[in-house]
């Protein structure tokens, strides 16, 4: 298998972490997003460090046609992907009816969307080479329904829905599809989803830990990852069995802000 991991979203926080991690093993990169300049300096640092190969592509997962484009970059410059790093997402507070539908809509895009239009135009490729690794960052998220966070919650159902079942119709290929469901993570997360003041955060764990959890569960092919073990069980073991409006009124309380 080659080693060429494409990461979306690793101008910061898990992203950058995968990147780093994976180059400090000699893979080759593609890094994906928006903010060149930090795309750029984490190449320049990894190309560094490690003597690895970098290359940088600017895309805003938003726009429909970006997943095309970039398959188009990496195909143009005879880069083949052997790992996908689905990570790039983002959330957003507030009552549904009360936020911009505009940026639900573009969350639907990026976490979604792209995702989905990404992994169709790789994984071609890897089950005709009958190799190759894929893994989606959701969430925790991924478990239940979000009031304060409805769009973000469920697009992030989406990605376990989706990452489970199509690893399932994989399981005869060497391909492997993982999905790394995270609980509070320390990173750009909270800003950019105006999260601000939400306790959850308050103990979070670091970004580099959540990625070397995800990491390596994507190289074993694990189906599901969870990287705190208490989360692993609240999720498995207590949800599943309490009322669906005892869940509903947890998860919002959650969610609000002190
Ligand atoms: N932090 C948490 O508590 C937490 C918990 C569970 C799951 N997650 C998930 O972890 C993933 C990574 O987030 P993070 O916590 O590392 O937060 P982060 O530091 O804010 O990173 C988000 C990344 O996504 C990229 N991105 C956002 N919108 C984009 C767009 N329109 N086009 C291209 N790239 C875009 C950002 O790059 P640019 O801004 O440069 O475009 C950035 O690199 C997300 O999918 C998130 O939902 C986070």
């Amino acid at each position: 298998m080659g080693n060429t991991a494409l990461v979306t979203g690793a101008s910061s926080g898990i992203g950058a972490e995968i990147a780093r991690l994976h180059a400090a093993k000699g893979g080759y990169l593609v890094l994906v997003a928006r903010r060149e300049s930090a795309l750029n300096e984490l190449k320049s640092e990894l190309e560094n460090a490690y003597g690895i190969k970098a290359t940088v592509i600017v895309a805003d997962l938003e726009q429909p046609n970006s997943a095309e484009n970039i398959f188009s970059a990496t195909e143009a410059a005879g880069i083949q992907i052997d790992i996908l790093i689905n990570n790039a997402g983002f959330g957003g507070y507030g009552k549904f009816h009360e936020r911009d539908l505009a940026k639900d809509q573009a969350m639907m895009q990026v976490n979604m969307v792209s995702l989905v239009n990404l992994t169709h135009l790789y994984l071609q490729g890897m089950v005709s080479r009958n190799s190759g690794k894929i893994l989606h960052v959701a969430s925790t998220a991924g478990f239940l329904p979000g009031p304060l966070q409805a769009v973000y919650f469920a697009t992030k159902a989406f990605v376990v829905s989706f990452s489970q079942a199509i690893s399932q119709e994989l399981s005869d290929t060497n391909v492997t599809s993982t999905v790394l469901c995270p609980g509070a993570v320390a990173t750009g997360f909270v800003a950019a989803g105006n999260l601000e003041g939400n306790s959850m955060w308050d103990n979070a764990a670091s970004a580099k830990s959540v990625a070397e959890c995800g990491y390596n569960a994507m190289m074993k092919g694990d189906l599901v990852k969870i990287n705190e073990r208490s989360l692993s069980f609240m999720v498995n073991w207590v949800m599943p069995f309490l009322p669906r409006k005892t869940v509903l009124k947890m998860s919002q309380k959650t969610m609000e802000k002190s």
